[in-house]
């Protein structure tokens, strides 16, 4: 269906304020817009359950370069993944510290497994996929 579409939600008084309040602080300008958001967000969800569907994110990951063998090991891995990985981005954000974030294009189950094994590898601090779309299926 194209076009706008109309529709009533009835809700509990209280949820209503609730979600008022949290409409406002995020700086949502209408109802309509933050449900609207919702329901994208719902829909990528949905993509990312897809195991065989084409998707986009980031894996962001930070870790000290002083580890022993580890730029070596993350490298390994990323060369091996050279197809899903389509850019990277490093920071040396101290003396010892650096943050990688990788673009990954691919099916979902290929990024998430490349995902937990970067996170999961020895000496990596923090890390965290960011999951979104190629924005193809969204309006
Ligand atoms: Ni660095």
């Amino acid at each position: 269906m194209s076009g706008l579409v109309r529709f009533g939600v009835s809700i509990d008084g209280q949820l209503a304020k609730k979600f008022d309040s949290l409409i406002a602080k995020k700086g949502y300008g209408s109802r309509s817009e933050a449900i609207r958001d919702m329901i994208r967000d719902s829909l990528v969800d949905q993509e990312w359950e897809a195991e065989s569907q084409e998707t986009v994110g980031t894996i962001t990951i930070v870790y000290n370069h002083h580890t022993r063998e580890l730029e070596h090991a993350l490298t390994d891995m990323q060369h091996k993944s050279f197809h899903q990985i389509i850019s990277t981005l490093h920071v040396h954000l101290d003396a010892h510290n650096c943050l990688e974030v990788l673009v990954v294009k691919g099916k979902s189950r290929e990024i998430k497994r490349i995902a937990d094994r970067l996170i999961g590898t020895r000496g990596v601090k923090h890390g965290k996929l960011t999951m979104t779309t190629t924005g193809r299926e969204l309006v």
